[in-house]
């Protein structure tokens, strides 16, 4: 049985991969990352496996390679997504929006993510699969909105949310024991929250091995029937 990790090479995704594996003992983790291996996950347990930018082709001969391997999937934790790069950064006010930085982000946080869950449907198993998770974020939540801001993040993690739902209402028919779910990892000390630390109160600032305990303990709580929703850290169901 395996477990698999999108986006190991990140803060969280490294931690989640270390995390799975510590929870998991009889599982394999299989992290993919378009990272080069750094030698983090050196226990025979950890597969690295690195991938072409989550592109569809590369995915889908991930897949078939995993399939013709013989191996059951257990679940995917997927944490591809980005709020700022050298040319990106979020924007403040309506004048800052370019159509370039919209397209990006939909592109990393939205359409990737949803890519990766369709190359992976060939080995969903329908008695074995038990979760896919995608980590969002909760200024994606459109009721939740009340600082405005950040339009190419919060409207890309809501596009994420939407489309998430959607396939969990198509996998629901197919996929009886699966829970598709998005998850709020809490604002964590890592690369994609570094220019926006200085405002953060310390003890709101956590470590990716905490906030990685935490979505893992959400993850183990999943049922089938709540398919399709996003949670907050501490377990609890955030609107949309
Ligand atoms: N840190 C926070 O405070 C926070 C708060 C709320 C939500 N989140 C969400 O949590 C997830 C993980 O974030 P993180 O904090 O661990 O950030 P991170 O260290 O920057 O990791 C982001 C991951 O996304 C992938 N990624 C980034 N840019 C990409 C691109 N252009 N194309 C394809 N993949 C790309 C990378 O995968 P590779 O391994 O392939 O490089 C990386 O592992 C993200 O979805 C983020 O939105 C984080």
């Amino acid at each position: 049985m395996a477990m698999v990790v999108l986006g190991a090479g990140g803060g969280l995704g490294q931690a989640l991969t270390l995390e799975l594996h510590s929870q998991f003992p009889d599982e394999e983790i299989i992290a993919l990352s378009r990272q080069p291996q750094t030698g983090l996950f050196d226990s025979g347990k950890i597969t690295y496996c690195q991938i072409d930018d989550y592109s569809e082709d590369s995915l889908s001969a991930w897949v078939s390679d995993f399939k013709s391997g013989g191996k059951q999937l257990t679940g995917v934790i997927s944490t591809i997504g980005m709020l700022h790069d050298e040319q990106t950064f979020p924007e403040k006010k309506l004048s800052d929006i370019t159509a370039d930085n919209l397209t990006k982000l939909f592109s990393v946080n939205a359409i990737k993510p949803l890519l990766a869950l369709k190359a992976f449907v060939p080995i969903l198993d329908r008695k074995k699969t038990w979760f896919w998770v995608q980590l969002s974020a909760k200024v994606g939540s459109i009721e939740d909105n009340y600082l405005g801001g950040w339009y190419a993040y919060r409207s890309s993690k809501a596009a994420l949310n939407m489309l998430l739902k959607t396939a969990s209402v198509e996998l629901r028919r197919t996929h009886k024991e699966l829970c598709v779910a998005a998850i709020h990892p809490g604002t964590t000390d890592t690369e994609l929250s570094k220019p926006f630390q200085q405002r953060i109160a310390a003890n709101k600032l956590y470590s990716p091995e905490l906030s990685a305990e935490r979505i893992v303990e959400v993850v183990k709580h999943l049922k089938p029937e709540q398919s399709g929703g996003l949670w907050h850290w501490d377990g609890s169901a955030l609107p949309y």
